[in-house]
């Protein structure tokens, strides 16, 4: 059973009411597929899958999936198996989602899209040689390979269910779907003029580790920064006991993982995941600057989600995780990841273990990582927020060049966020408080919001941005503090006991407390397409658990 409650006002919102649907997969004689409404969530004996699924994105911004397969079920079957059902139950969704953020990409950019799917091309048909050269003897292409099956169920799942044929999603669209964050990075590299057409500077995400005074709690959490649009989402639990290899009889150690995700997508993509090796995984994105690295690009790699998918998979502990992460890097969706070994952790004591936190920077053409648990050691807490730490990444991605042209706000140590927390988060001492920290925004009267700006300040400054708050007429020295369809879109938190369980804490949506509450009416941007979301995004948080 999911069971998820307000943390803050229990029984305001009346969400109990909401349906939750519980289905099994079933195998039929034939090799045909039926999907089976339930009581429980009861596995029968041909069941290759079971699952649970609430939607309360209207209650409280979030919908709920739970999914497990069997192990009596080839690992190719069981992959199939949960894309196929997740497909079929959140087909509703998945469509939504598909209007808002797949129907109007290429608007405008129709040439640069083109490029863009003939590099996609060529890449998905290296891995599928890559796949079958493979002998799945070695785990990691077998991964690779049900990573692909997977996709391949959700789009077969979703036409299960969603017979209109005006509704038809592609394989391809789910794809697309599954590397959302990298195709910023190849809009950036295959843009046939070379301009850089982001937004410079855009932002996304903020993170903090906070170790809680007397070493009592290693609290983790993540706030994603994204265009407004995307703000359809679910909190996902996989259960898929896969073999490490095809040959082998040994389950992986990531074969459970719950984690902050979206329709078809079948990773974080946040990133935020809590995985059953005792790792919980998250990132932020630092992105690349330098023209010249582009030229590192090959198709000949494996994209970002892929690479974490596997490494979550077959991890065993931070160093493992990054060495598996580094294997066929893609030079995009590029990203400080920091892996929480809570293995490492015990409550209470009075020195901090090795390998209790690693830091990986990805770069075209390069990677860097270490233990870093020392940081959180002498300081207290690691904060992440889009800006490299390892000086070498920091200066290869051109983030030197932005400090000489823009200023201190491309800077590590004295970009806002970077002031901000160093300031407050040694004041965080519970859970309460970090959620503070981490939905902060008090642009207009925090010394540390100020910029160069007309009005002086931007709401992009602070721990949870809200971009929409700036106005549209005023002034600002580049793009990132400007008025957008942008800001922070959630926030998840978990601990030490929180995650044995997959369980965490989640709030939906931009932050309000003390700022107004994001309402897409009032909009100026009204027509970006949001279908299915709530007008009014004021949500508190709330608690997910798992049975
Ligand atoms: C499909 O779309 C077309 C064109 O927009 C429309 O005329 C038709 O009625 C739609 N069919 C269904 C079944 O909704
Ligand atoms: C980074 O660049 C700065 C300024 O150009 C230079 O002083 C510094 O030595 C560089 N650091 C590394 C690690 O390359
Ligand atoms: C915002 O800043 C003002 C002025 O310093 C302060 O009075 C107020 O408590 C702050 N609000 C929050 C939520 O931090
Ligand atoms: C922007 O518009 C607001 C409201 O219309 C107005 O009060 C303000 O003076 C304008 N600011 C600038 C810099 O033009
Ligand atoms: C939220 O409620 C509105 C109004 O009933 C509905 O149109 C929309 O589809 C709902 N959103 C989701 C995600 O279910």
């Amino acid at each position: 059973m999911i069971i998820f409650f307000i943390l803050l006002l229990p029984g305001c919102f009346g969400f109990e009411d909401v349906k939750s649907i519980k289905a099994r997969l079933d195998i039929n004689k034939d090799g045909s597929y039926s999907i089976v409404e339930i009581q429980d969530k009861i596995e029968g004996s041909n069941s290759l899958a079971t699952a649970e699924y609430k939607n309360a994105i209207n209650q409280t911004g979030w919908a709920f999936l739970d999914i497990s397969t069997s192990q009596k079920f080839t690992d190719k079957k069981q992959a199939f198996g949960a894309g196929f059902l997740e497909g079929a139950l959140t087909s509703e969704l998945l469509y939504m989602y598909y209007q808002n953020t797949i129907v109007g990409r290429c608007d405008g950019k129709e040439q640069l899209c083109a490029s863009i799917d003939k590099w996609l091309d060529e890449s998905l048909k290296w891995i599928e040689s890559k796949i079958k050269q493979s002998s799945h003897r070695k785990g990691y292409w077998h991964h690779v390979s049900l990573f692909m099956t997977q996709l391949t169920g959700i789009a077969e799942g979703y036409h299960h269910v969603m017979k209109d044929k005006n509704k038809t999603i592609t394989l391809k669209d789910i794809i697309v779907m599954n590397v959302f964050g990298d195709l910023e990075d190849l809009e950036s590299a295959l843009n046939p003029t070379q301009l850089p057409n982001k937004v410079l500077g855009k932002g996304h995400c903020s993170a903090l580790l906070r170790l809680l005074p007397g070493n009592a709690d290693l609290l983790v959490s993540h706030d994603t920064w994204n265009s407004y649009q995307s703000m359809l989402r679910i909190i996902k639990k996989y259960n898929m006991p896969f073999k490490r290899s095809s040959r082998s009889s040994e389950i992986i150690p990531g074969h459970t993982l719950s984690f902050s995700g979206y329709p078809g997508v079948i990773y974080s993509g946040d990133d935020f995941s809590i995985l059953s090796s005792g790792l919980t995984v998250l990132e932020t994105t630092i992105g690349n600057s330098n023209p010249d690295l582009w030229t590192q690009l090959t198709p000949h790699s494996v994209l970002e989600g892929i690479r974490s998918t596997v490494a979550n998979r077959l991890a065993t502990d931070g160093r493992s995780w990054t060495n598996i992460f580094s294997i066929h890097n893609s030079g995009t969706y590029n990203n400080q990841w920091m892996v929480v070994d809570y293995n490492q952790f015990t409550p209470g004591d009075k020195e901090l273990k090795p390998n209790l936190l690693w830091v990986l920077e990805q770069i075209p053409g390069y990677i860097q990582t270490k233990d870093l648990t020392q940081i959180i050691e002498s300081q207290g807490f690691w904060p992440s927020y889009n800006s490299p730490y390892f000086k070498d990444v920091y200066n290869m991605s051109g983030n030197q060049r932005l400090v000489e042209q823009y200023g201190d706000w491309f800077s590590y140590e004295k970009t806002p966020r970077a002031q901000i927390f160093h300031r407050d988060a040694v004041k965080v001492t519970d859970i309460p408080s970090m959620i503070k920290l981490m939905r902060y925004n008090n642009y207009t009267q925090d010394p540390l919001s100020v910029c160069d700006c007309s009005p002086p300040y931007s709401a992009e400054n602070s721990i949870s941005a809200r971009n929409d708050l700036n106005p549209l007429n005023g002034t600002y020295p580049f793009p990132a503090l400007s008025h957008r369809s942008h800001g922070g879109t959630d926030m998840k938190l978990t601990s030490y006991k929180m995650a044995q369980n997959y369980q965490l804490i989640a709030q939906g949506g931009p932050t309000w407390d003390p700022l107004p509450p994001f309402r897409w009416s009032e909009q100026d941007f009204k027509d970006t397409p949001h279908v299915g979301q709530p007008d009014l995004w004021q949500f508190d948080p709330v608690e997910v658990t798992w049975n």
